[in-house]
């Protein structure tokens, strides 16, 4: 099972990949996460990064690229894997293309969560993460047991930075302008599933296992 999970900001690509990779045990590659690390222990990536994170800009391309092939050479690709939030172009999808068919091990499939608009600005706006562990939550849809505080390690959750509505609106517009276009790319290699990413977590979970059972 190699997958990408694509979608707008707020599809629920990382709810689904943290729920799948948990239960096939199998490494989930998130740029997003990945790169928030990087911001939190001032690395020189997460230096570089910061700034695009914060307007909601895509970080260049070849420090992305570079990040997901040193972290995919690391790991067993027979086995599968799912990148969440990569590739988010034609460009990084390319470059994607070309180092996994160097390796013999192409993706199997591109999950695609479709979601209305509406829903993003619902989702983004209640997201909660855990300052430490990354967890996820949303003030209604996914409530913690006690308000603000992870239920898996305690820590205190917090709003993403991104998520305040400006920046929203900015990812949101940049998903239309760049991201989109991976729909068609990966439609035309008939490796493209669409989901409604609008449906209640367990809803999705279910039709993407089906999908893996029967092909449909
Ligand atoms: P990233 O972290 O990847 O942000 P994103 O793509 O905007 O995706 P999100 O994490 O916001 O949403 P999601 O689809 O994972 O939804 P989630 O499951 O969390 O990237 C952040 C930034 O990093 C980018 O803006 C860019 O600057 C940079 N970056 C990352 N990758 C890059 C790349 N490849 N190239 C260049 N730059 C890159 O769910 C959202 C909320 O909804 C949660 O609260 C959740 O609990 C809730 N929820 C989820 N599913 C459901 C459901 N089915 N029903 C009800 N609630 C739900």
């Amino acid at each position: 099972m190699r997958w990408i999970l694509l979608g707008p900001p707020g599809a629920g690509k990382g709810t689904q990949a943290a729920l799948l990779t948990k239960k096939f045990n199998l490494p989930h590659i998130a740029t997003g996460d990945l790169l928030r690390q990087a911001v939190r222990e001032q690395t020189p990536l997460g230096l570089e990064a910061k700034s695009y994170i914060d307007k909601g800009e895509l970080v260049p391309d070849n420090l992305v690229t570079n990040l997901v092939k040193d972290k995919l050479s690391n790991i067993d690709m027979e086995k599968g894997f799912i990148l969440d939030g990569f590739p988010r172009n034609i460009s990084q999808a390319e470059s994607l293309d070309i180092f996994l068919d160097n390796n013999h091990k192409p993706i199997d499939a591109v999950i695609y969560l479709a979601t209305e608009e509406q829903t993003i600005i619902q989702r983004l706006s209640g997201r909660r993460v855990c300052q430490s562990c990354e967890a996820n939550f949303h003030i209604k849809n996914v409530p913690p047991k006690k308000e603000g505080i992870c239920d898996y390690c305690g820590a205190k959750l917090i709003q993403r930075d991104d998520d305040k509505p400006q920046t929203i609106k900015n990812r949101i517009k940049i998903y239309n302008q760049k991201t989109k276009d991976l729909i068609e790319y990966y439609n035309k290699k008939n490796i493209l599933k669409q989901v409604s990413g609008d449906l209640e977590s367990d809803k999705v979970l279910a039709l993407l296992q089906n999908f893996l059972k029967t092909g449909r």
